[in-house]
């Protein structure tokens, strides 16, 4: 079947993915694959700009790996590769700086909140970020990019790299990238409050084994005003309802509804409940994950050949984008 064009999303490798990144990213890059030609990046050179060390950016992008394969990324249909295995992205990196205002860089709001929040590294890095991941895109001649809302800054910078290259060197080897806006609402954490991440510590992760999740379900912060059993609760602003609703059957959604609204069913057992349906949801990607887990070089494999594949179409688009710079 014909595809309807190439989809390109990168993410930094943050090690063994959670609930949040799940809902929020991966399970639509699995979707989209049906639909187009996907190449799904795992960018270590990104991740480079907040991390001084490079101690565990290897077993980080393994287990980013894991999970984005156990979940569904199709490596013979799709392309799941590394970054800085396509060096030809630091180079067009440099081309594109040229045609960058440094001014538009520093009012970037993203840029703004990276200073904030590591005054004591602010990296020449950080500051091409928005450049690298534009390189990124146009490599591969991309038409979509599914990312997150935070990423929208960082998508229209690309799309006015690409009319500014296109346009000082008069060609059309750039294409200028649709965004698509992946996460409709935020995935809250355990507290009940913040987005669900790593750093905040108030994740679940995937892969973590069934006892596991549910004693990290057990933790959610629920309804925060009901404090006993017999007091009637809230679903409304109940994190552990908003998860219900998506991983469990429609009938229990209900019952959970109307009971916990008149102190009919406690938080403990609806928290066990959501546990028991999370663990059946995630079974056949916990058994898939531990399959490739036990076969790590041939998960090594799949991300060098992905390389090879997603540097071919990097060449190509180098050749013209050197030939309308005029460079050899
Ligand atoms: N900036 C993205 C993030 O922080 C990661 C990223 C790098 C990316 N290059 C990309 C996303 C290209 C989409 C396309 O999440």
């Amino acid at each position: 079947m014909a595809k309807k064009g190439r989809v390109f999303s990168g993410a930094r490798p943050t090690g063994r993915q959670h609930l949040g990144n799940y809902l929020g990213a991966i399970q639509n890059y699995v979707d989209l694959q049906k639909e187009y030609d996907c190449v799904y990046c795992i960018v270590d050179v990104h991740a480079l700009t907040t991390v001084e060390t490079t101690q565990e950016l290897q077993q980080n992008t393994f287990e980013m790996a894991l999970d984005w394969l156990a979940a569904g990324i199709r490596p013979d249909e799709s392309i799941l590769f590394v970054q800085s295995h396509v060096p030809e992205v630091m180079e067009l990196h440099t081309y594109l700086s040229m045609v960058t205002p440094l001014g538009k860089l520093t009012d970037l709001p993203t840029f703004k909140e990276k200073i904030r929040q590591q005054p004591e590294n602010v990296n020449y890095g950080l500051l091409g970020y928005p450049v690298l991941m534009t390189a990124d895109i146009v490599l591969y001649k991309t038409d979509i990019v599914p990312v997150g809302i935070d990423q929208a800054p960082h998508i229209e910078f690309a799309r006015e790299t690409v009319r500014s290259f296109n346009y000082r060197f008069g060609t059309k080897a750039l294409i200028e990238p649709d965004v698509k806006h992946t996460e409709v609402k935020k995935v809250v954490g355990i507290d009940g409050k913040d987005k669900m991440s790593k750093s905040l510590n108030n994740h679940i992760e995937l892969a973590l084994t069934a006892e596991e999740t549910t004693k990290r379900v057990r933790e959610m912060v629920t309804d925060p005003a009901r404090m006993r059993k017999t007091d009637p609760g809230n679903p409304d602003i109940c994190n552990v309802f908003t998860m219900h609703k998506i991983f469990s059957e429609k009938e229990e959604v209900d019952m959970i509804n109307t009971e916990c609204r008149k102190a009919g069913i406690g938080c403990v057992d609806c928290k066990l409940r959501f546990a028991g349906n999370l663990n059946k949801h995630l079974e056949p990607f916990r058994a898939k994950r531990a399959d490739f887990a036990s076969r790590p070089a041939e998960v090594q494999e799949i991300l060098v050949d992905g390389g090879k594949r997603a540097r071919a179409i990097a060449q190509d688009v180098m050749k013209e984008v050197r030939a309308a710079m005029k460079l050899p």
